[in-house]
């Protein structure tokens, strides 16, 4: 089992005690192979798709909930917390979002999202991906619609609204490759530390955590880094793919990558839960967005644990 007893006790209370995640959707959801380790293994969830944008309002006012309910009341009904995710990133965003050219629109209709689809969950999400992926490697803001049309400010206008719409749950900042020193890892805090200052109303950074075998090294003190913000800390979508071809050499390196990860975040107090994205290697994202990879997850395509499993598991049971 990914967490003990006391760690599941732990989720009632929404103490800042480790949680172990997974992914579900609408292509998981009817794999009974996949919600029942879900519902043994886990503590919470988060949906891989149905909660973004186009699938909740892909024509402006007309909202569609069809989808994202049946993961909610899935998490619901198994005593999972959820993470939503997510408010405002700019893949998947909709043309008629993608053409608005003036603040003011741009404003209300980033403010209209997110109040009725957070104002939707009020009280039942344990945290928002408000904001995620704004930086380009180099650390310059991604030029979204949302920062071409309100610069930095669309990330205050975000964070505000979704505390206004649902006051319990945590807000958190997401993006990928902050496990390596460089310029996104010090934009992104540089940016956390100006939010703070505004009294912005964020509560955690969430770190994706999408790593290549061979390079994971630099994890632990990257998430210690980001720890320093005082914010809480997540690994909110954490794979480790395998350069193709796979070979039991590389799936043991996987195993001791996975339990560094894991125990990097156990080690640091302000670090409240990894998320995997994903159980099996047979739904992974990998698989079509990165095919020169393969087998990024801790169960094969036949739902097998793998020595991955027995890193993340070992790392849980032998916490320091
Ligand atoms: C991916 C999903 O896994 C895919 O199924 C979907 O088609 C596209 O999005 N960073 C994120 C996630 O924040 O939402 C992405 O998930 C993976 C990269």
């Amino acid at each position: 089992m990914l967490f003990s007893s006391q760690t599941f006790l732990g989720l009632a209370v929404l103490s800042s005690l480790v949680v172990s995640m997974s992914i579900l959707d609408g292509n998981t959801i009817s794999d009974t192979s996949i919600t029942n380790v879900l519902k043994t293994e886990f503590g919470a969830i988060t949906a891989e798709y149905s909660w973004k944008w186009p699938r909740i309002q892909s024509t402006q006012g007309v909202f569609d909930f069809n989808a994202s309910d049946s993961v909610l009341n899935w998490a619901v009904a198994n005593g999972k917390l959820i993470r939503g995710h997510t408010l405002v990133w700019h893949q998947n965003i909709p043309q008629w979002v993608d053409a608005v050219t003036d603040k003011p629109t741009l404003t209300s209709i980033i403010q209209t999202h997110i109040n009725v689809v957070v104002g939707r969950y009020r009280g039942k999400v344990y945290a928002w991906d408000v904001v995620n992926e704004v930086f380009e490697e180099d650390g310059n803001f991604r030029n979204s619609v949302f920062y071409r049309v309100l610069q930095e400010d669309f990330i205050d206008i975000a964070f505000r609204a979704a505390r206004a719409a649902d006051p319990a749950a945590k807000l958190y900042i997401g993006e990928y490759n902050l496990d390596y020193a460089g310029p996104k890892i010090d934009a992104l805090l540089a940016l956390v530390s100006r939010l703070q200052a505004r009294g912005v109303p964020i509560d955690g950074i969430g770190s994706q955590s999408h790593l290549t075998l061979g390079n994971t090294a630099a994890v632990p003190a990257q998430l210690q880094r980001l720890a320093l913000t005082n914010l809480d800390i997540a690994v909110t979508e954490l794979d480790i793919r395998i350069p193709k071809s796979v070979d039991a050499t590389k799936l043991a390196a996987q195993q001791t990558a996975y339990a560094s990860v894991t125990r990097a975040c156990l080690s640091i107090p302000k670090c409240v839960g990894i998320t995997v994205w994903g159980v099996s290697d047979r739904y992974s994202w990998v698989d079509t967005t990165l095919p020169a990879f393969d087998s990024p997850l801790a169960w094969d395509d036949d739902y097998r644990k793998k020595a991955a499993y027995n890193g993340i598991e070992y790392a849980l049971d032998n916490e320091l």
